[in-house]
């Protein structure tokens, strides 16, 4: 390739143009207040577009042009943070908030009457790193365990209020600056709206939203989702950090980046304290979720005099707001029967929006909890979501109950199929005793199909209600037998659909016999009951002949679980779906274990912690074992790796004490080759 001499005339316009759109960039999204048009900035955008793609040697790393690169070869590498990026602790009232304010006192030697707070609202996204050398963006990274994060520099770059270049003339050689990256509430809304519409699982609350779209390994996608961030800190810098953290702020104002709204500072805890309690009110008016808000010693001297544990700094504290609460109304109790045939009574509601989306339905779990609440039909109750996802009907207003409301009831025969219930001596759960209850049926094939299990991507309930109906499935085993001319003649198939959906039941034959054990959908035998059964009695044959002895010689495998093992394997019904199985060539044996020995992995003890992104925790067992590793439930000296994922538990902690070996999921993915 030749190269063209570049005129000066050029390379200064190149320069000019990247200076204006960078600072553009700035107004629109880290001020809110743009001074050019969006058309005048897409005309600017397009000449240096045009001049880089004549002259490709002037695209610089600071160009708004490079907000979207080619994505990383293969995941994401661990950085090793200047600083760590700690935690903070809680106070979940302004009691709390007060004690903490003694302990500063305290810390500074009594003179806490001279201490000035900040107070920021507490985002709810995901904690950034990002490092400026000379004055550009050169690295962002995730916080990962504090230590060590990934690298995502991509992503963050596709984040319009993340600074390609900072607006000093006079940036320091290298600063390093942590910030939250966050999903506005009306971007979460509309893109679970548009995933919904593309039959995608959708996220639960904008703070999945966000990491899971910066955790993608092509960053055209994370540009697609309408991220943003704010800052709080400068974790590291070779220049000059203002000596109060309102003036660092300022400071990073100064540098281009976007600071949270409504930031204040307050002489006392107390107004502090007023300052979280308004929030706490107010949070709903926001455009974002927050969680709390962050208390701060303003003088950096002070800080510095508190110093931090191994955990958190002495000088911050996070306020949590406790789980918003509502009242609405129970319209009725209606009782949902399960595939195990457990009767669940779930309350109907009327909408009320709470917790950041609209509940109707809350789950009551069983008889004995329906009568500890007394919850009845009518009553006034108020609702929350519990661990801020799964609603939950926390109590009765038992003043607003209208007169003659009566007691709750659990059904004596099954809402759906009209057999006898019967609730067993000491169990809290009421059953249907109709094994061939419509609603057991579509229960045991949703969770064969399901994703823990067969995972047969495309068969949702929906679909197998469907079939169901039109009578061409009665067990999981007929799954097999589905034709395309029957999914022709289903509602809203067209040919793509019934070929992936056709492709999807052919690949489920073939999944590792565990699956098949656990989608069978014993009682008791979950997941990883499965794993232990299927590791011992690595056949259909195997495990259908084991007699209640042999189960529970096996370690971990109780009297309940044998005896449900070998009732299920009595049952003509579920030996003859069994067959049908067999006939459809689905895998009834574990020929991996042949594989096993003399794997790579072979007699490497794996332990695992924390949420992986890329594999759920059984598809990652399932990698490990297939090489021959072996995967237990603690760390001991004899572990040889632990893999830690987000979130880590003391695990991690455990792992480190003991010297053992520490690997993250692209550690992780190199070892297996997995995932590439
Ligand atoms: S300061 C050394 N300020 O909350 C203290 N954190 O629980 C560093 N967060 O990981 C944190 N808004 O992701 C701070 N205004 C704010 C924040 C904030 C959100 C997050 C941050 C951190 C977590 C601490």
């Amino acid at each position: 390739m030749s190269k063209k001499v570049i005129p000066a005339s050029v390379k200064a316009e190149a320069r000019k143009l990247r200076e204006e759109l960078n600072y553009h960039t700035y107004r629109y999204y880290s001020l809110d207040d743009p001074v050019i048009s969006d058309a005048e900035y897409d005309e600017l955008y397009r000449k240096l577009l045009d001049i880089e793609e004549e002259y490709p040697l002037l695209v610089t790393a600071d160009s708004p042009t490079r907000r979207v690169g080619p994505p990383p070869a293969e995941g994401f590498t661990p950085v090793r943070h200047r600083g760590r990026m700690l935690s903070l602790d809680n106070a979940f009232n302004a009691d709390e908030l007060k004690a903490f304010a003694e302990r500063v006192g305290r810390g500074l030697g009594g003179r806490s009457s001279s201490v000035e707070y900040v107070c920021e609202l507490k985002m709810d996204g995901v904690a950034v790193a990002l490092t400026y050398e000379d004055g550009v963006f050169t690295k962002g990274a995730t916080r990962g365990d504090g230590e060590v994060g990934e690298d995502i520099t991509p992503n963050l770059r596709t984040v319009p209020a993340v600074p390609l270049k900072l607006l000093s003339d006079k940036p320091p050689t290298l600063i390093e600056v942590i910030g939250e990256v966050f999903m506005p509430e009306a971007s979460f809304q509309n893109l679970n709206k548009e995933r919904l519409e593309k039959g995608e699982p959708v996220f639960a609350n904008p703070r999945n939203a966000a990491a899971g779209s910066l955790r993608q390994l092509n960053p055209a996608v994370t540009a697609s989702r309408s991220l943003s961030m704010v800052t709080f800190g400068v974790a590291f810098s070779t220049g000059e950090i203002p000596q109060h953290h309102s003036e660092e702020l300022d400071y990073l104002r100064e540098l281009g980046f976007r600071l949270g709204e409504h930031n204040a500072g307050y002489p006392t805890i107390e107004e502090a304290a007023d300052y979280c309690l308004t929030w706490q009110e107010k949070r709903r008016e926001l455009e974002y979720e927050i969680d709390g808000v962050v208390v701060k010693v303003d003088s950096r001297v002070q800080q510095a005099a508190l110093g931090a544990t191994s955990k958190s700094p002495r000088w911050a504290i996070a306020f949590k707001f406790p789980p918003e609460e509502k009242t609405t109304r129970v319209e009725r109790i209606l009782v949902s029967v399960g595939r195990t045939g457990v009767l669940t009574p779930v309350a109907v509601m009327e909408p009320v929006f709470v917790g950041g989306s609209t509940v109707t339905h809350a789950t009551l779990h069983n008889e004995d909890e329906v009568k500890r609440k007394d919850v009845r039909v009518g009553d006034t109750v108020i609702v929350r979501k519990a661990g801020d996802v799964i609603p939950e009907i926390v109590k009765v207003v038992t003043d607003k109950r209208p007169r003659g409301a009566s007691h709750f009831e659990m059904p004596a025969r099954c809402p759906v199929c009209n057999s006898k219930v019967e609730r067993e001596e000491g169990e809290a759960a009421t059953r249907c005793v109709n094994i061939a209850c419509p609603a057991q049926t579509f229960g045991r094939i949703a969770h064969f199909a399901g994703r823990g299990a067969m995972d047969i991507d495309g068969l949702g309930e929906v679909t197998i209600s469907l079939l169901l109906e039109k009578g061409f499935i009665a067990d999981v085993g007929d799954i097999f037998f589905v034709t395309r001319e029957h999914l022709n003649q289903l509602p809203g198939f067209k040919d793509k659909s019934v070929e992936n959906l056709m492709n999807a039941i052919d690949a489920a034959r073939d999944r590792p016999f565990w699956r098949l054990l656990y989608g069978l959908g014993i009682r008791h035998v979950g997941a990883h009951m499965a794993q232990v059964l299927a590791k011992e009695f690595p056949s259909v044959d195997a495990i259908s002949s084991a007699s209640e002895e042999q189960l529970i010689a096996v370690e971990g495998v109780g009297p309940s679980i044998a005896e449900s093992v070998t009732f299920f394997f009595d049952q003509q019904e579920n030996l003859s779906v069994v067959e049908k199985l067999r006939k459809a060539g689905v895998r009834m044996a574990d020929e991996a274990r042949v594989i096993r020995r003399g794997g790579p992995l072979e007699k490497k003890t794996f332990v695992l912690t924390g949420a992986l992104e890329g594999f759920t925790r059984e598809e990652a067992s399932e990698i490990i074992e297939e090489l021959g590793g072996r995967v237990t439930s603690s760390v001991s000296k004899k572990t040889d790796y632990v893999l830690a994922g987000e979130e880590p538990g003391s695990k991690l902690d455990k792992a480190r004490e003991l010297g053992v070996q520490v690997i993250d999921e692209a550690e992780f993915k190199r070892i297996t080759g997995a995932g590439t």
